[in-house]
């Protein structure tokens, strides 16, 4: 049932409010600020995290270490899990080994896990199916609830995890108190605003739709984003890529002088975000580079950064402003947005793409 919408996709996205704050609620209950996990997990005890992944899972524990490195100052490695399989890495003492799986039943997610038994401290897995195989073989499953998940594209699991992996990390900071109490209580005040933010973000629809419509004329789209939004500017390519067709990269702003500039000319658009934040100006800066060489700039940005930084770009996408730490949650509804009304103006099959299945169980 699609409640009135075309695709599961749009439904799938336009839930991301209400399965949030589901996701948020069972781990901040109201009335306080302790996160609470439904097992026992001492951050004191580790010294590293290995998350590994697939996918828009693989972004999401890319992001994941921006959060447990600069909130808990826990030092974290991501892994592609067909990468991690293979290659067989040590696991030093104190590691937590930590799978994300919106299906818990990816082959190469799996046996990662597996690779990980009797070597990894505790395997941890961040799931949105309680009965899965990766649930199940874990020490500790945390569930994303985020209801069933039909069309191929993650949306909502996407923001789910972020969401409960943003928690983890600030109860691995609470553990381990690398943060003051008001810190902490910024923090979970921002999660609990989270879902207002993300309705106005949803609001931004028209917007997006317009800018979506520039979009699919493209046959090359690049994403940039610097900090938590890096993670966020390859999961919007892989959206695009996957339910548009059109060739799509993710890169570090920064990164661009080292290579791809050269792609731009006045046939390139490229999507840039960015929020008011600590790094902003130098994301900026890059965004004017790609200007200066008649690249289309949409920027996606809030109030302050649009006011700031709108001169010569294609289109901007307002977003409501947010807490530094929660902007990729909120930014990934342009992303998601973007990646459908492309798809949707040039007739692609949204929820069924071509070549791709939902749950990978096959290496
Ligand atoms: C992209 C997408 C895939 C999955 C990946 C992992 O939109 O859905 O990249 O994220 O196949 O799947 P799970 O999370 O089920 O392990």
């Amino acid at each position: 049932d699609k409640a009135g919408h075309k695709h599961f996709m749009a439904k799938e996205i336009a839930e991301q409010p209400v399965v949030v704050a589901e996701a948020i609620q069972s781990y901040l209950p109201s009335g306080g600020d302790t996160i609470t996990l439904p097992c026992e997990l001492d951050f004191c005890k580790l010294d590293r995290l290995t998350m590994v992944a697939c996918g828009t899972a693989f972004y999401a524990c890319l992001t994941a270490k921006y959060w447990f490195e600069q909130l808990a100052r826990l030092p974290v490695e991501v892994d592609i899990a067909s990468e991690f399989r293979y290659r067989e890495p040590p696991i030093p003492e104190r590691t937590a080994a930590l799978f994300v799986s919106q299906s818990g039943e990816t082959a190469d997610t799996l046996a990662a896990l597996r690779y990980c038994e009797g070597k990894a401290d505790k395997i941890v897995s961040v799931i949105n199916v309680p009965e899965s195989s990766i649930a199940r073989e874990s020490d500790i499953a945390l569930p994303i609830h985020a209801g069933v998940e039909i069309g191929v594209a993650s949306t909502k699991a996407f923001t789910c995890q972020l969401s409960v992996l943003l928690m983890l990390a600030l109860k691995a900071a609470a553990d381990r108190g690398t943060l003051s109490d008001e810190e902490l209580i910024d923090h979970t005040a921002a999660l609990r605003g989270l879902p207002t933010a993300l309705n106005a973000a949803l609001d931004q629809n028209q917007s997006i739709k317009a800018s979506a419509q520039r979009l699919s004329e493209a046959r090359d789209v690049l994403f940039l984003g610097r900090g938590l939004m890096y993670p966020l500017a390859m999961e919007g390519a892989l959206k695009l890529k996957e339910i548009s067709y059109i060739h799509a990269e993710g890169y570090a702003s920064g990164e661009l002088k080292h290579g791809p500039i050269a792609l731009i000319d006045k046939h390139m658009p490229v999507v840039v975000m960015a929020p008011r934040d600590a790094v902003f100006d130098k994301t900026v800066s890059n965004m004017q580079e790609v200007m200066a060489r008649k690249g289309k700039v949409i920027l996606v940005s809030d109030d302050d950064g649009v006011a700031e930084a709108e001169d010569g770009v294609w289109s901007t996408i307002r977003m409501p402003r947010i807490h530094p730490s929660l902007a990729p949650i909120l930014y990934s509804v342009p992303a998601q947005l973007l990646a459908y009304h492309t798809a949707v103006a040039k007739g692609t099959d949204v929820d069924q793409p071509r070549n791709l299945a939902k749950s990978v169980t096959v290496e």
